[in-house]
């Protein structure tokens, strides 16, 4: 078995990154190949804002404006560090780095070790089917790990003792089922499929009992084990639950969807909870081309909705997923969720008040007044940065209380101005002539949330609309047209923002937008990493400075900048995505799509000190992989590895991975924790 000759088909230049086109069809239904959907024109419109908060118009081309209050790092990002540093790295980081490699394999330093903790298909109770990729079942699937993981992150119980959140981006059915026919699945391929989407929460405790080692092992069976599938029932909850746009034939009252879809990054709260956002929620829906109302029309392709049959063809067997048939059911998909891991017994909650767009994940801030903001990232080229504002605040030990906090607040929608005269942003990288891609910006209200419904800031949306599609309040407003924001997450130590762009290869070609200071470079291949300083260092701030921190690539790449620091001693790095922090504010980036050619990985940073722009390889993933969910502790890193095996020309008969058993096994997207044997602390 197995043992016909590979055929793989090449990779096709000019999409995102080095991701295969097979990835592009099944992670993203293909976004990188078709038209942009943001036509917008994108112009600053001023205002426009119809009611509610007043809005301060502060952007001073050229000003800086001071981060008063800011945190001893903040008050640092100004300064570069010396230009040749020595052979040394920030608190954290020190490890010899991973080369960059083509393995088909997890690499990690010298004196680290790595297992992989849990992957598809193994079981979470005792009563789930051993793996068995040739006679697989729904009710099997429902009872094991699901497919193409993506966002973790560990809850601790007690010492040793954490429940691990982990969500299911999407499957690969090609490389999945035998015998596949996607011009024709069958009703078992579609249902199992359904199973392996959606999320995961398991028990995991340390291995090593009374010593300090980073080992981590899945408890079959533990009391918070769950599975959430493509059918689990989940409540909607803000001003857009029980409206008229999700209204449908099985849910009469718009409040009880089945199913999470295509969750990608997430995130927690202070409270306990997770977040996971759901992301290319549009290519599940078939037959946008039956839909004749021309207001509909243009909302549907604004999200970048098929006009016929999906991928999957799911709507074969479920006419929810026909838009034809059944045209509100896409809107109640495009959500955050948030989920209660220590309740398996709880309904999540889709957060309407958080907007519907491609959402790549929810990480919170909290004000010094302990109100929430949760920063949020539009994952398409030339989409937007959002954040959301709550108007209560954070109590401990009030979770009831605490489960109110996302359905009433505002929601922003970011504008950057750079600081330099555009002529001197040329789309090559090369820094202007004051030294850095920085300026200004302003968070523009879009919408206010309470419990009498969702009261719009932009002329010509009701609230519900611009919550339902935001895309189009963005345009409306002028928002600045980003190259991919993914992840968006705060160094607790400082309070500056970290925001991933992971590439937009159409930035500067034919009628697309040009580069501008905040997007610098044309064709913009290998993405870059922004800093934000909201004003006062208070998140609630309606204004921020923002600089360049990384502008990725091949060091030699004369486009490329790391902070300034000394191009001879980084790592490659290309196409960042989802971002943490470590405990000494070191920040970390898994990439998606290495346009370097080489395979992807998990990058530590300092982001202060002397080795501010140090990027470090600490790991990489099998070839045709991407490195996704990281978590970095004290002792332990843990990351998803989604998609191994999806090469153009794979089959479930003609693999092109078997990471990571081996032989001649299928791929099976794994987490991997990696540790430090001899006790001693991660970079330390
Ligand atoms: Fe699922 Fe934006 O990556
Ligand atoms: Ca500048
Ligand atoms: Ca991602």
């Amino acid at each position: 078995m197995l043992t016909s000759p590979r055929k793989f088909l090449p990779l096709i230049a000019n999409h995102s990154g080095n991701r295969s086109p097979m990835t592009c069809k099944y992670r993203c239904g293909d976004a990188c190949f078709h038209e942009v959907p943001n036509t917008s024109e994108g112009a600053y419109l001023g205002d426009i804002i119809a009611s509610g908060i007043s809005r301060r118009s502060l952007l001073k081309v050229g000003a800086v404006v001071a981060v008063a209050g800011a945190g001893a790092g903040a008050a640092t990002l100004g300064a570069q560090p010396a230009a040749a540093a020595p052979a040394q790295a920030a608190r954290g980081l020190a490890f010899t780095p991973v080369p960059p490699n083509s393995e088909h394999a997890v690499s990690v330093p010298e004196g680290y070790t790595s297992k992989v903790l849990i992957r598809w298909g193994d079981p979470l109770f005792s009563d789930a089917p051993a793996f068995e990729p040739e006679n697989q079942s729904a009710a099997g699937q429902e009872r094991q790990f699901g497919y193409n993981n993506d966002h973790l992150d560990l809850f601790e119980i007690r010492r040793d003792e954490h429940v691990m959140v982990i969500n299911h981006e999407y499957t690969n059915e090609e490389i999945m089922f035998p015998g596949y026919d996607p011009a024709a699945p069958t009703q078992d391929q579609v249902e199992i499929a359904w199973a392996a989407h959606g999320l995961t929460v398991v028990g995991v405790t340390g291995a090593a009992q009374g010593r300090p080692s980073g080992e981590l092992t899945t408890v079959v069976d533990h009391r918070l084990n769950r599975r959430l599938t493509a059918t689990t029932p989940f409540e909607l909850t803000g001003p857009v639950a029980g409206s008229e746009y999700v209204r449908t034939t099985a849910d009469p009252d718009g409040r009880t969807v089945l199913g999470t879809l295509n969750n990608c990054a997430g995130g927690v709260t202070p409270w306990r909870t997770w977040l996971t956002a759901e992301e290319n929620f549009n290519q599940y829906f078939a037959n946008a081309d039956e839909v004749t109302d021309p207001v509909v029309r243009e909302r549907l392709r604004r999200y970048g909705l098929p006009g016929g049959a999906s991928q999957r063809k799911w709507e074969a067997y479920d006419p929810r997923f026909d838009l034809g048939a059944e045209p509100n059911e896409v809107n109640r998909f495009g959500w955050i969720v948030e989920v209660d891991p220590f309740d398996p017994g709880s309904t999540p909650r889709k957060r309407t008040a958080l907007g519907r767009f491609k959402h790549e994940a929810a990480n919170i801030h909290l004000s010094r007044q302990n109100q929430v903001v949760a920063y949020m990232g539009d994952d398409e080229r030339f989409d937007y940065l959002y954040k959301f504002v709550s108007r209560d605040t954070f109590r401990r030990n009030n979770p009831e209380h605490n489960a109110t906090l996302l359905d009433n607040g505002t929601l922003y929608v970011a504008l950057f101005t750079g600081n330099s005269p555009v002529e001197e942003i040329d789309g090559s990288g090369t820094l202007p002539s004051d030294g850095g891609f920085d300026g200004a910006g302003e968070w523009i209200p879009i919408v206010t949330s309470d419990e009498a419904g969702a009261h719009s800031h932009v002329e010509g949306m009701t609230g519900v609309e611009v919550l339902l599609f935001t895309r189009q309040a963005g345009d409306a407003v002028g928002a600045t047209k980003m190259d991919r924001p993914e992840d968006v997450e705060t160094n607790p130590l400082t309070g500056v923002l970290y925001v991933a762009l992971t590439n937009n290869t159409n930035r500067g070609t034919g009628t697309n937008p040009g580069p501008d200071e905040t997007n610098p470079r044309s064709s913009n291949r290998h993405g870059h990493v922004i800093e934000l300083m909201e004003t006062g260092n208070d998140p609630r701030s309606y204004t921020f400075d923002w600089r360049i921190f990384l502008l990725c690539g091949d060091p030699n790449d004369p486009s490329t900048y790391f902070a300034g620091y000394d191009k001879s001693q980084v790592s490659p790095i290309s196409c960042p995505d989802n971002v943490t922090f470590d405990p000494y504010g070191n920040l970390w980036i898994s990439t998606d799509g290495n346009a370097l050619g080489t395979n992807d990985g998990l990058f530590g940073v300092a982001v202060d000190g002397e080795y501010r722009g140090q990027v470090k390889q600490f790991l990489t993933v099998p070839i045709s992989a991407e490195t996704c969910g990281p978590k970095v502790t004290e002792t332990r890193v843990l990351v998803c590895v989604q998609h191994p095996g999806e090469r153009s020309g794979a089959t479930f008969e003609n693999q092109f991975s078997h990471w990571p058993d081996g032989g001649t096994s299928v791929p099976r997207p794994a987490v991997v924790v990696a540790w430090r044997p001899d006790g001693i602390r991660i970079g330390r």
